[in-house]
C-alpha cells in the first residue's frame, strides 16, 4: 500500500523547493513527487537568462523592480502580489544558495547580474546560459538528501480525485505507472500542481516535450479556475533553421549584453516600434519582430552579436555560442537568425495569496498557476522567482493548517490501461492542433480566427473523446487531451478579451478601441 501525506505533481522548481520545504518541516510525514519523464525533465532545466532579483541595492531597489513589473503587466498585475514576490526574492535565493546551487560572482567576489527586457536595473543572477539546469540539479540533490521524500519517476497523473459533496475538495490523483502500465489512485489530503508549462500547444515553441498543459487541463476538468490563458507569451529570438525546426532559446540576456536585432535589410528596427529599441519588453519586441516579419516576407530577422567583447561572451553564454557554431554560425562574425516562438502561459489555474486554488486540499504553484504576478505580460526571469517565492507560501500556509486536518492515507487500486495501436492518429491530431493555435493564436489574433479555431478545437475534441470511449488510451492520448482542453481554455479566454493588454493583441480590438465599429 502507498501512502502519503503530501502529493507534489511536477519535479521543476515549483515542485521540488515546496518538497524540501515540506520534508525538513514535517519530518514524521510523507511526500510523494510524480514527474511524468525522468527527475529533471521540466521547463526549468532549460532556462537560460536566470532569477529576477534585486541585490544591489546601489543600482536597484525594490520599487525599481515593482514598477519595471507592473509596467510589463500593463496594467493587469495584482500590485499586493508583486510587492511581496520581489521583496522576498532575497531571501528566497539564499535558501536556494545553501541548497548547493551555484551562481556566477565576478573578480570582486559580487554576485554578476545580468539584464533583460523591461528591467531597469541589472538584477537577472545567472549561472552562465544554463542557470535552470544548475538549479535543478541542486534542487534534486537535496531532495534525494531527505528520507521522507518519495520520487516516482515516470508516472503521468492522468486526473484529480474530486468529491463534489459541499465544495469541490481534491482528494489525491490518479496516476499511471508508465513502466508497469497500471493506474494508482493516489490519496491524499494535500495536492499540489508544479506541473508547468504549455508550449507544446503550438509546436513552435521554447518548452519541452512534457510541456502539455497537463495541470492546467486536469484543474479545469476538476472544476477550478482557470484564469488569464490568453495571456500566452511568445519570446522573439528562438533560433531560426528551416530543416530542423528548431526551438533553441537565445536568452534575452544576451540583447542585455548589447545584441542588435536587425531586420534583413540590415537595420535595428526595434526602436520604430519603442524607445528602449531591444531592452523593450518581451511582448513589444516580438510583436515588432512579427510585424517586421510580416512586412518583409521573410522568416527570421538577425541578433547580431558581432560588435560585442567574444571573450566575455563566450564566458556568459557559452551553451548558446556553441550550438550556434554547431549549426555552422560564428557569433563572432555572423549575426544570428531568429524568430519568435511560444514561450510562457502568463494564466492558468488561478490561486490565492497562499498558492491555493479554488478546489480545496488543491495547491498550484509556478507556471501552471496564475498568481496575479505577471498580469498581461511576464517580466522576464520573474518567473522562477514566482515559484521560490509561492512555494514558501504554501509551506508557511500548511504550517498552520496541518496536521489539524485529517490525512487520507493511500488505497491502491489498479486497472489496466489499454495501449493504442492508433498513435498515428493522435500525431495527426497533434499536429492538427498545433496547426491551428500556431495560425489562430498566434502573436496578432482577430475574431473570425478565434471563432475559427473554436470550431476546429470542437471538432477535435469530439474525435479525441471518441478514442477515449474506444479505450484506446496512451499517454499521447492523455497528453493530447490536456492540450486540447488548454488550446479551448486560451482560445475562448482570448474571444473574451475586449482590449488589447500585454502580450495580448487582436487586430479587431484596434477598431473597437477607435469606436470604428
Ligand atoms: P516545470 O519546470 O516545467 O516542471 C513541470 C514538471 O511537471 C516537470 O517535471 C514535468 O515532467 C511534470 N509534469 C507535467 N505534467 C505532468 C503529469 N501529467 N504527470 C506528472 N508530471 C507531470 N524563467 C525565468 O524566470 N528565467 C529564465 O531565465 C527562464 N528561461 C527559460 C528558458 C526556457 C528555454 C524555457 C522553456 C523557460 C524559461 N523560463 C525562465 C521559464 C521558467 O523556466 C519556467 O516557467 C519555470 O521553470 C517553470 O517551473 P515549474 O516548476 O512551474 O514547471
Ligand atoms: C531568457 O533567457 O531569455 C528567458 C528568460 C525568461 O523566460 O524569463
Amino acid at each position: 500500500m502507498l501512502k502519503t501525506d503530501f502529493l507534489i505533481i511536477g519535479s521543476g522548481i515549483a515542485g521540488l523547493t515546496y518538497a524540501i520545504k515540506t520534508a525538513e518541516f514535517h519530518t514524521d510525514k510523507h511526500i510523494t513527487i510524480v514527474t511524468k519523464s525522468d527527475e529533471g525533465e521540466s521547463n526549468t532545466k532549460y532556462a537560460q537568462g536566470g532569477v529576477a532579483v534585486v541585490l544591489d541595492s546601489r543600482s536597484d531597489s525594490f520599487d525599481k523592480h515593482v514598477g519595471d513589473t507592473l509596467k510589463c503587466g500593463d496594467g493587469l498585475c495584482d500590485r499586493e502580489v508583486v510587492e511581496f514576490v520581489v521583496r522576498q526574492g532575497p531571501q528566497r535565493l539564499q535558501e536556494l544558495i545553501q541548497w548547493g546551487a551555484n551562481f556566477d560572482i565576478n573578480e570582486k567576489g559580487f554576485y554578476k547580474l545580468g539584464k533583460e527586457g523591461g528591467h531597469t536595473a541589472s538584477r537577472v543572477i545567472h549561472h552562465k546560459d544554463i542557470t535552470g539546469f544548475e538549479i535543478e540539479r541542486a534542487l534534486l540533490k537535496r531532495v534525494h538528501q531527505l528520507p521522507n521524500i518519495t520520487f516516482l519517476t515516470d508516472h503521468f497523473a492522468i486526473d484529480l480525485i474530486v468529491g463534489t459533496k459541499s465544495k469541490r475538495c481534491c482528494a489525491g490523483a490518479y496516476i499511471l505507472d508508465i513502466k508497469t502500465n497500471k493506474v494508482k489512485a493516489l490519496r491524499s489530503s494535500s495536492v499540489l500542481l508544479a506541473s508547468g508549462g504549455i508550449g507544446q500547444v503550438y509546436g513552435h515553441t521554447t518548452n519541452p516535450i512534457i510541456a502539455t498543459g497537463d495541470g492546467i487541463a486536469m484543474a479545469y476538468r476538476a472544476g477550478a479556475v482557470i484564469t488569464d490563458m490568453e495571456f500566452v507569451q511568445f519570446h522573439p529570438t528562438v533560433l531560426y533553421q528551416k530543416e530542423s525546426g528548431s526551438s533553441f532559446l537565445i536568452s534575452e540576456a544576451v540583447r542585455g549584453f548589447g545584441a542588435y536585432l536587425r531586420n534583413i535589410e540590415g537595420k535595428r528596427f526595434v526602436f520604430d516600434y519603442d524607445d528602449r529599441g531591444e531592452m523593450a519588453s518581451r511582448d513589444i519586441v516580438s510583436r515588432a519582430v512579427f510585424n517586421e516579419l510580416m512586412t518583409q516576407e521573410e522568416d527570421f530577422v538577425f541578433l547580431d552579436c558581432t560588435h560585442l567583447d567574444m571573450r566575455l561572451f563566450k564566458a556568459h553564454f557559452p551553451t548558446i555560442y556553441d550550438k550556434c557554431l554547431k549549426e555552422g554560425i560564428n557569433v563572432a562574425a555572423d549575426p544570428v537568425p531568429v524568430s519568435p516562438a511560444a514561450h510562457y502561459i502568463c494564466g492558468g489555474i488561478q490561486v490565492d495569496k497562499n498558492g491555493k486554488t479554488s478546489v480545496s486540499n488543491l495547491f498550484a504553484c509556478g507556471e501552471s498557476s496564475r498568481t496575479g504576478l505577471h498580469g498581461a505580460n511576464r517580466l522576464a526571469s520573474n518567473s522562477l522567482l514566482e515559484a521560490l517565492v509561492y512555494a514558501h507560501r504554501i509551506f508557511e500556509y500548511q504550517k498552520s493548517v496541518f496536521p489539524a486536518e485529517r490525512m487520507i492515507i493511500g488505497e491502491y487500486e489498479v486497472q489496466k490501461v489499454q495501449w493504442t495501436d492508433k498513435l498515428n492518429k493522435v500525431e495527426t491530431l497533434k499536429t492538427e492542433l498545433q496547426k491551428i493555435m500556431r495560425h489562430y493564436t498566434g502573436i496578432v489574433r482577430c475574431d473570425s480566427g478565434l471563432r475559427k479555431a473554436g470550431d476546429k478545437v470542437n471538432v477535435l475534441k469530439r474525435e479525441i473523446e471518441m478514442l477515449f470511449i474506444k479505450e484506446q488510451r496512451s499517454i499521447a492520448l492523455y497528453e493530447l487531451r490536456n492540450m486540447v482542453d488548454t488550446a479551448e481554455l486560451i482560445i475562448n479566454q482570448s474571444a473574451l478579451r475586449k482590449e488589447n493588454r500585454g502580450g495580448f493583441y487582436n487586430i479587431d480590438n484596434i477598431a473597437k478601441e477607435l469606436h470604428l465599429v
